[in-house]
C-alpha cells in the first residue's frame, strides 16, 4: 500500500538517470493464482550522470520479490535492500546484467495499474507508473530500452498472447500451456510496455503506407463484440493516411494492434504497436452506439495512433513534460476530426469543453501550468489543462507560424528528437529554429497557470474614420503563482459594417488592408489598435475561431449579438454570439420570478429553426442552450438552484413559443435510409432529438406519441436513446419507467448500452434524485469494480445532474464523499477523479460551499488515504 505522507516532486530537482537499461528481457508465467515475472536488465552507468552514484535504485509497487541475480550470481540478504517501493543494490559495476524475479497477483489488482485481469483476460496499463507494479525497474520515461517479452499461459484459456513489436517465436509447453515471444525493435520507456493474454477474436485488415510498406492491422475483442470493430478499423486507416498527408509521418512496425478491454481507468493507451482501449472508446455499431460515440471513437483511435510519433518515437523526458505528448497529440487529433467532419462544429466542441471545464480547473485549487512545476501523484495530472489547454498552446503556435512554417517546425522536431526523451522547451525550440520566430514570451503559456482575461473597449472617431480597440490582458492568481507577466496572445478579429459584411482591415500606418480577419498579437498588458478608413461604427467580432484559450469581456448589446448571430462570417463567433445572448437572458431571469424571457431570444431561435439554407450542423449547435456547468463557471458565489431554474424557465418558454416550429422541424428531419456519421446526418438527428426533448420537456402530448413511436421504430441508437432520454426527462412518469424497462430488456446483454441506460437516469434532472441514484447502485448490472459503471452512475450524477447533486441539504455531497472513501482502497485513480466536483467549493454560494467543504473533510479523515486522493483533498482544503 502507499504511504500516508506523500511527498512533493519538483521539476527543479530533475536529474538525468544514473543508470540506463539498454535491453529488457521479460518472461511472464501467467497462472490463475498469480504471475511470475522474470526480468533480465542490461544495465550500464549513464555517461551523462551528474553524481557518482554507487547504488542502483529500482522502483517497485505491490511486488513480492523472489530473487535477484547480478551477473549470474544470486544476491544474498545484505547485498540488496528491499524497501518495498524501492529496491537498492549498492556498489554495482559500470555495466552488468541484473535478473529479478517477482510474484504478482493480477487477479486481485483492482487498481487497474500494472498487470490485471478484466473479463477473464490479462492486460496491462503502465502509464504513468504502472510498470513498477510488474517488476522492479527504473520506471521513468527517460530510461528507454529494447524489450523482448515471452508470455507463457494455458493455451485453452489464453490462446492469444500479445505484446509490443513483432512476434518472433511461438510454441507449445507441457501441461497444456504455450508461449509467444515478442520483440520490439524500437527503444521505449517502460510506460509504453503492454501485454495481453486472453480468448479473443481477431479482426484483420491491412494498410499500405506512403512508401509502399504493407502493415497488418488487427483489432482484438471478446467474441460477443466481433460485430463492433468496423468503425474503429476505418477510423484507424483514415488516421494513418491523414498523418502521412498532413505530417509526413509513416507507421514504423509491420503490425499495429488494438485490444478492447472492459475495465480501464481512462479512455485508451498508446502502447507501442499494441494500443489498449476502454471498450466504450473503440467498439460501435449503429444499433447500439450513438453518433457521439462514433465521433469519440474516431477521435480516440486517431489520438492513440498519432502518439506513435508524438509520444512514442519522441517521448517525454519526465512527467512534468506530459503535455509535450498529450497537448500536441490532442491538437493533432482535433485537426484530424475537423478534417473528417465539420471544422466549425469541432471548434465549438473543443471551445465548450475548454471554457466549461478547463477554465474551471484553471480557476480552482488544482490549477497548474501546462508544464507543472510540482506534483504529488502524477496520475492526478492527466488533466484538461495538460490535454486541452496544452492542445490550444500548440494551436496558437500553429496560428502564429502559419501552416507551412508549423510543418517545417514539426519536421525538425521529429527529425531532431527521434528516439529521444525531451521537454516542451525542445518542442518550442524546434518551432523557433524552423520558423525564425522568437517564442520567448510565448513560453509563458507553459509556465503560468490561470486563464488570461481580455478586456476590450472601443471608440469610434467618425470625423477621422478611425475605429480604436483597446485590449487589456490580466492573468488571475493561482495557487503558488501571483503577479503574472503578460502573455503572447494571438487575437483574431473582424469588424462588421452595418450590412453585416466584413470590413477590410487596415491598421494605422499600413498602406493596404491586410484582409478581413486579422490575427493581432497581444504581448503587452495594454494595446491600442487603430483601424483606419472605417466609415461607420462597426460591430466587433472578437477572438474569431477562438484563437486563444482566454476569456473576452466586451459589452455587446443584445441587438449586436443578434446581428452577429446572423451575419458574422466566422461560424464560431455566430455560435458564440448566440451563447452570449442566451447567457444574458438566463442571467436576467436568475432569482427574478417576475422577469420574462426576452422575445429577441425566441425570435433568434425561431429564425434558426426555420433557416434551412444555413449549415444545419451549426444550427444544431446554436440551438443548444449554455449548460448549467458553463453558467456556474461564469458566476461568482454560484447559486445552483437559481441557475437551474432560470435555465429551465428559458427552455420552457422557448419550447412553448416555438411548439409548431419544433414539430415542423421534427417532421422535416427524416431519418436517413443508411446510417452514416456525416456532419449533415449527425446534425439532422441532433435537431430531431432536440426538438423532441424540448417538446417533451413541456409535456406536449403529440411529442409524446412521436417519442414512443421513435423509441420503438428507431434503427440506430442515436434515435432510440434520444427518444428514451426525452421520455425520461418528461413529466410522463408511466412512459418513463415503461420505456426504461423495455430498453433494459432489449439491451441488458450489452454492457456499453447498459452504461448509457445508467447515465441517462443518473443525469436526469427530472427523475435522477439521490434516492434513484442509490437504487441504480443496487442494480444487478452495477459493478463497483468497473470504472465505466462508476462514471455512468456516480460521475454522471455529480457532473451533469447539478440540481440534484447540489441539493441544499448536502446529501449529494456526502454521498459523493462516501463513494470516494469506498473506492479509495480499491481504485485510487477513479476515487481521485470523482473528487473534482467537490474541489471547487469556494466557487459556490455559502449554502452549498459549506456542505462541499464538509464532504471534503470527511474524505480527508479516512485512514490510509491514497496519495491520489490525498493530494486533491489537501490542496482543495488549503487556505
Ligand atoms: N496516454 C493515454 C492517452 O492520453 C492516457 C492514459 C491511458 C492514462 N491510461 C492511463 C493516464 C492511465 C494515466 C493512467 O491516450
Ligand atoms: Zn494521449
Amino acid at each position: 500500500m502507499r504511504t500516508n505522507q506523500p511527498k512533493t516532486i519538483y521539476l527543479s530537482e530533475y536529474r538525468v538517470p544514473d543508470f540506463l537499461v539498454d535491453h529488457v528481457d521479460l518472461r511472464f508465467e501467467l497462472f490463475e493464482d498469480g504471475a511470475r515475472v522474470h526480468s533480465t536488465l542490461s544495465v550500464r552507468r549513464n555517461p551523462e550522470a551528474t553524481g557518482p552514484a554507487e547504488q542502483l535504485e529500482l522502483n517497485g509497487d505491490s511486488l513480492t520479490l523472489e530473487s535477484v541475480h547480478l551477473d549470474g550470481r544470486e544476491l544474498q540478504a545484505g547485498q540488496f535492500e528491499d524497501r518495498g517501493e524501492l529496491l537498492l543494490v549498492p556498489s554495482v559495476p559500470d555495466a552488468f546484467e541484473l535478473q529479478v524475479v517477482t510474484w504478482i497477483e493480477p487477479q486481485n489488482n483492482t487498481r487497474l495499474e500494472g498487470l490485471y485481469k478484466s473479463s477473464g483476460m490479462f492486460c496491462t496499463q503502465c502509464e504513468a507508473e504502472g510498470f513498477r507494479c510488474i517488476t522492479y525497474f527504473p520506471d521513468r520515461p527517460d530510461v528507454m530500452s529494447r524489450y523482448r517479452t515471452r508470455i507463457e499461459a494455458d493455451k485453452a484459456s489464453y490462446p492469444i498472447l500479445l505484446s509490443n513489436g513483432n512476434d518472433v517465436e511461438r510454441g507449445d509447453l507441457d501441461g497444456g500451456r504455450h508461449f509467444v515471444t515478442w520483440e520490439d525493435p524500437f527503444p521505449k520507456p517502460s510506460y509504453l510496455f503492454a501485454l495481453v493474454a486472453g480468448d479473443l477474436v481477431e479482426k484483420k485488415d491491412r494498410f499500405t503506407t506512403m512508401s509502399g510498406r504493407d502493415i497488418d492491422l488487427r483489432i482484438y475483442v471478446e467474441p460477443r463484440n466481433a460485430t463492433k470493430t468496423g468503425h474503429a478499423m476505418d477510423s484507424l486507416k483514415r488516421a494513418m493516411r491523414w498523418d502521412e498527408e498532413v505530417y509526413g509521418r509513416e507507421y514504423d512496425l509491420d503490425i499495429f494492434m488494438i485490444v478492447a478491454v472492459d475495465d480501464f481507468n481512462m479512455g485508451a493507451m498508446e502502447n507501442k504497436g499494441l494500443n489498449i482501449f476502454n471498450s466504450s472508446c473503440v467498439l460501435a455499431s449503429p444499433e447500439s452506439e450513438t453518433d457521439m460515440a462514433f465521433q469519440r471513437i474516431e477521435a480516440i483511435v486517431a489520438h492513440e495512433y498519432f502518439h506513435n510519433w508524438s509520444g512514442n518515437r519522441v517521448t517525454c523526458r519526465d512527467w512534468f513534460q506530459l503535455s509535450l505528448k498529450e497537448g500536441f497529440t490532442v491538437f493533432r487529433d482535433s485537426r484530424f476530426s475537423a478534417d473528417m467532419g465539420s471544422p466549425t462544429v469541432k471548434r465549438i466542441e473543443d471551445a465548450t469543453l475548454l471554457r466549461t471545464a478547463q477554465f474551471a480547473e484553471d480557476a480552482g485549487p488544482m490549477a497548474h501550468p501546462v508544464r507543472p512545476a510540482s506534483y504529488m501523484e502524477i496520475s492526478n495530472f492527466y488533466t484538461l489543462t495538460i490535454y486541452e489547454k496544452g492542445a490550444e498552446v500548440v494551436r496558437m503556435i500553429h496560428t502564429l507560424l502559419g501552416p507551412d512554417l508549423f510543418r517545417k517546425g514539426s519536421d525538425l522536431y521529429f527529425q531532431r528528437h527521434d528516439g529521444q526523451a525531451v521537454t516542451t522547451d525542445d518542442f518550442v525550440r524546434a518551432m523557433e529554429d524552423a520558423s525564425g520566430r522568437d517564442l520567448g514570451q510565448f513560453r509563458l503559456w507553459y509556465e503560468q497557470a490561470g486563464t488570461p482575461v481580455l478586456t476590450v473597449e472601443d471608440d469610434y472617431d467618425e470625423a477621422g474614420q478611425v475605429y480604436r480597440l483597446t485590449v487589456r490582458q490580466s492573468i488571475p492568481d493561482t495557487p503558488g503563482q501571483t503577479g503574472k507577466k503578460p502573455q503572447h496572445i494571438p487575437f483574431a478579429l473582424g469588424l462588421l459594417d452595418q450590412d453585416g459584411n466584413d470590413l477590410p482591415l487596415a491598421l494605422a500606418g499600413e498602406e493596404a488592408p491586410g484582409g478581413s480577419t486579422r490575427v493581432l498579437e497581444l504581448t503587452d498588458e495594454e494595446h491600442v489598435f487603430e483601424f483606419t478608413g472605417i466609415d461607420s461604427r462597426p460591430v466587433p467580432s472578437l477572438l474569431r475561431d477562438f484563437s486563444a484559450p482566454v476569456r473576452v469581456n466586451y459589452p455587446w448589446s443584445r441587438d449586436q449579438l443578434m446581428f452577429l448571430m446572423s451575419h458574422d462570417s466566422d461560424g464560431f463567433n455566430r455560435w458564440d454570439a448566440g451563447q452570449r445572448l442566451a447567457v444574458d437572458v438566463i442571467r436576467e431571469l436568475s432569482g427574478h420570478a417576475d422577469a420574462s424571457v426576452d422575445d429577441r431570444l425566441v425570435q433568434a431561435c425561431r429564425t434558426l429553426l426555420n433557416d434551412q439554407d444555413a449549415d444545419q450542423a451549426l444550427v444544431a449547435k446554436m440551438l443548444q442552450l449554455p449548460s448549467e456547468a458553463y453558467l456556474i463557471e461564469l458566476s461568482d458565489g454560484a447559486d445552483v438552484q437559481i441557475i437551474h431554474h432560470a435555465r429551465e424557465r428559458v427552455l420552457k418558454a422557448l419550447a412553448t413559443a416555438l411548439r409548431d416550429d419544433l414539430l415542423a422541424c421534427y417532421r422535416r428531419q427524416q431519418p436517413a435510409e443508411h446510417y452514416q456519421v456525416t456532419p449533415e446526418d449527425v446534425a439532422s438527428r441532433s435537431l430531431r432529438n432536440m426538438a423532441l426533448a424540448w417538446l417533451l420537456h413541456i409535456g406536449d402530448e403529440q411529442a409524446r406519441e412521436l417519442a414512443l413511436e421513435q423509441f420503438h421504430s428507431a434503427t440506430n441508437m442515436t434515435d432510440q436513446s434520444g427518444a428514451l432520454r426525452a421520455l425520461v426527462n418528461s413529466p410522463f412518469g408511466d412512459d418513463r419507467s415503461r420505456t426504461l424497462d423495455a430498453f433494459y430488456q432489449q439491451w441488458h446483454q450489452d454492457p456499453q448500452v447498459v452504461e448509457q441506460w445508467f447515465s441517462i437516469q443518473a443525469a436526469s434532472p427530472v427523475s435522477g434524485d439521490l434516492a434513484a441514484v442509490r437504487r441504480l447502485l443496487e442494480h444487478e448490472a452495477f459493478d463497483w469494480k468497473n470504472p465505466n459503471k462508476i462514471r455512468c452512475v456516480v460521475g454522471a450524477f455529480a457532473g451533469q445532474n447539478l440540481a440534484h447533486f447540489h441539493e441544499q441539504d448536502g446529501s449529494g455531497y456526502q454521498f459523493l464523499a462516501d463513494t470516494i472513501r469506498r473506492l479509495d482502497d480499491s481504485n485510487p485513480q477513479i476515487a481521485a477523479r470523482l473528487c473534482a466536483p467537490l474541489t471547487r467549493w469556494r466557487k459556490f454560494a455559502h449554502v452549498y460551499s459549506e456542505g462541499m467543504r464538509k464532504a471534503l473533510e470527511s474524505v480527508r479523515e479516512k485512514d490510509g488515504l491514497s496519495r491520489d486522493v490525498y493530494e486533491i483533498v489537501h490542496k482543495s482544503l488549503a487556505d
